[in-house]
């Protein structure tokens, strides 16, 4: 953060002289106007949504919405998506650079050796009915995982919030993947040290003890790269909550967890499942038209899961490389004639012509495309986003742990009350 010498001047009808602002640069993006003095004069901001609000500063990400534009530590999402892979950009979000071929190495085999879950944690999956979401159970395990881990929760410990993590990173795949056994009816699957991130989650999710499982390389390629493509993605609802559970001093676990809750609802995480559950309802081409003049009436609730976005007022960069996986993905399994696919792309084409959705600068976003991917390859819709929450972990955990190992303070918004005023109790003879 650069201190500018620049100051915004605030005008207050009854306040007699202006406010002086502070004003602060980022390297990239907005300048901010501090307002955190206004409260001293008797004055609150208001922004329900966040929608002007910068809650933090932080060097992990950017986004240029205007532009579509997304950086991790500096490095377009287009060219990561091309010429790195996840574990490489976990690495990149933990430590603000790149890896040599050494630390890779090593970051890689740190985080395979501790993809193995309690024994015990297995057993908190018998809790839940089979046909429990497995949303409900990711956010029961991982907050649980807080109760073994005890040797490594002083939040003030550098060495405590990286093995932290590590084992949040690795193990996320492996309760994933037993959320998905369970509901199955079948058999958790261990760990292999001998697979890759992405190939070691498939073999979990679909091999059983019964036969040998080798996981394809270009579908793990493409799990590899959808898990990428949701890393991080600067302050957005459910990194929101993660930071203010963390800033009560909430173990990472937790905070974590919270942010797995944060992620379901279907505005955020939980479009990708909704964006699969809307092309089923409308059923086929036929009835777009109908489904579109809906999400256009103000009247009616439906939106158009997949399309839209609070930052992105451009195309998703994301979606682009998502759709491009989706056509890799789909030839290789011989079904790029998905009649879900033609739909979703007869959707976008219209929304990308429509003046409803031109004017207000409704694109295609990330989750727009990687359900249809995730359900070729043989991923039930409600785990669509257990396996967003997994890309996401790693840019919970390093926001997490940049607030952590700087200088922060409890997050406690105000409000504009809008209640009753003071009153004396009325007995229930005068009710
Ligand atoms: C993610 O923040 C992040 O970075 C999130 C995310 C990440 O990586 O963490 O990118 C992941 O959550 C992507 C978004 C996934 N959600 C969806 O696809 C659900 C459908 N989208 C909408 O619910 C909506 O677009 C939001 C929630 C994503 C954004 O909502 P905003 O910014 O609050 O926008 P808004 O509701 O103020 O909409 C502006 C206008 C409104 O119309 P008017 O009142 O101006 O006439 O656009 C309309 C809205 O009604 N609109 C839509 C629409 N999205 C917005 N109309 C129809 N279909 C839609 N999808």
């Amino acid at each position: 953060m650069t201190d500018t010498n620049k100051t915004a001047s605030l005008t207050v009808p009854g306040i007699a002289e202006p406010i002086e602002l502070a004003m602060h640069s980022g390297t990239l993006g907005p300048d901010v106007i501090d307002v955190s003095k206004l409260v001293g004069k008797g004055l609150f901001t208001y922004d329900p949504g966040f929608v002007s609000t910068a809650a933090c500063d932080s060097d992990l990400t950017y986004i240029d919405g205007d532009n579509g534009v997304l950086l991790h530590g500096g490095y377009p999402i287009e060219q990561l998506a091309e010429h790195s892979n996840y574990l490489e950009l976990c690495y990149l979000l933990l430590n603000g650079e790149l890896p040599t071929k050494q630390q890779a190495e090593e970051f890689e085999t740190t985080i395979t050796n501790h993809t193995m879950v309690h024994e015990q944690l297995a057993q908190f999956f018998r809790g839940f009915r089979r046909d429990a979401h497995p949303m409900a159970i990711m956010c029961g395990v991982v907050g649980a995982l807080s109760a073994f881990y005890h040797d490594s929760l002083d939040i003030d410990e550098e060495h405590h919030r990286s093995v932290t993590a590590h084992r949040l990173i690795a193990k996320m795949p492996t309760l994933a993947a037993m959320s998905y056994k369970y509901s199955q009816g079948q058999p958790f699957m261990y760990p292999r040290n001998d697979l890759g991130y992405a190939a070691n989650f498939l073999y979990m999710m679909f091999g059983t003890p019964c036969e040998n499982y080798e996981p394809n390389p270009i579908i793990a390629k493409a799990m590899d790269r959808i898990f990428l493509l949701h890393a991080d993605h600067e302050q957005n609802a459910s990194t929101s909550t993660v930071r203010l559970a963390g800033s009560t001093g909430a173990n990472p676990f937790a905070c974590v967890a919270a942010g797995i809750a944060a992620l379901w609802g279907p505005s955020h995480g939980g479009a990708n499942e909704a964006v699969l559950n809307m092309l089923a309802e409308i059923g086929d081409e036929s009835r777009i038209d109908e489904y579109v003049a809906k999400a256009k009436d103000k009247d009616d609730p439906f939106r158009l899961m997949g399309f839209g976005h609070r930052v992105y007022k451009n195309y998703d960069p994301r979606a682009k490389v998502m759709q491009q996986t989706c056509h890799e993905v789909l030839s290789e399994l011989g079904v790029e004639d998905s009649p879900t696919l033609k739909m979703a792309q007869r959707l976008e084409q219209i929304a990308l012509e429509d003046p409803y959705f031109v004017e207000r600068k409704l694109y295609p976003n990330v989750d727009f495309y990687s359900g249809i991917i995730l359900k070729a390859i043989g991923i039930p819709e409600e785990l669509f986003t257990v396996i967003f929450a997994t890309g996401r972990t790693p840019g919970w955990i390093a926001q997490w742990n940049e607030m952590i190992s700087g200088s922060y303070k409890i997050g406690r918004p105000r409000q504009l009350y809008r209640g009753p005023a003071k009153r004396d109790y009325t007995p229930m003879a005068k009710r």
